[in-house]
């Protein structure tokens, strides 16, 4: 599937990341209230890293996604393809592994990692097939797949709610604590318009990737897929 995403170019994207990579994890903290923390720890249970294993944490952004995976003793590599972002990153963590790349042409070996991860990046990717089959490209037969995105809530209450936080609310706070708010309406018009958890597992499912599913964190507000090659 190729997404118009919200009109934006490929260099678009990158130069908005690169605009809010100063303040982006503070920002993230604020505006999820607090919840990033809990999705993070989900993403590392979910991935179960192993001391050693090569893991690619790609549209990894400052590096904080990636992280637990070092500290699990494994050997992560995160890749982005925002120059501000990575910048950010590696004053933050410079014993990290960063390299600059495109989701839709990895700059990585076939069948190099044992586990391959993005967390609230497929869907600022301009082409999500063509990302999930390079994805696979890059992970050993029998590796692992995990996405974590922004998903659709489940209880249709609720969902109503949200979306009037995240269309009004979200922009609002945004223009307080952000240097781009811009950005952060980008973000909610793509979180509204992207697939929820039944479509995004059928696509992971026609790029060739098994064994699909997926659990709701915080009521659907996102989802982790998980997927073997
Ligand atoms: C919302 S941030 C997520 C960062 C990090 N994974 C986290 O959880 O904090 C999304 C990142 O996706 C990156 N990105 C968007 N499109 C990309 C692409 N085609 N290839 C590589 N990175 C991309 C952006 O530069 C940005 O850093």
């Amino acid at each position: 599937m190729s997404r118009a995403n919200l009109n934006k170019e490929p260099h678009e994207v990158a130069a908005m990341f690169d605009d809010v990579a100063e303040k982006y994890d503070l920002t993230n903290d604020i505006l999820s209230l607090g919840q990033t923390r809990l999705w993070r720890r989900a993403v590392v249970n979910a991935i179960k890293p192993q001391p050693g294993e090569k893991i690619l944490d790609l549209a990894a952004g400052t590096g904080t996604s990636t992280q637990p995976f070092y500290l699990a003793g494994a050997d992560p590599v995160a890749c982005d393809f925002s120059a501000g972002m990575i910048e950010v990153g590696k004053r933050k963590f410079p014993h990290l592994t960063f390299v600059q790349g495109d989701a839709l042409n990895l700059p990585f070996e076939d069948n190099t990692f044992d586990a391959v991860t993005i967390s609230f990046g497929l869907r600022n990717v301009q082409n999500t097939t063509k990302a999930l089959t390079e994805m696979k490209r890059v992970t050993k037969p029998g590796g692992r797949l995990v996405i974590c995105e922004f998903s659709h809530p489940t209880w249709k209450p609720f969902r109503t709610t949200y979306l009037e936080y995240l269309m009004k609310a979200l922009p609002a706070i945004a223009r307080k604590v952000s240097s781009n708010p811009d950005a952060y309406v980008y973000l909610a018009e793509s979180i509204r318009d992207w697939p929820n958890q039944e479509l995004l597992a059928a696509m992971i499912k026609d790029c060739g990737w098994q064994n699909v599913e997926w659990l709701n964190l915080t009521g659907g507000i996102v989802a982790l897929h998980r997927a073997t090659k």
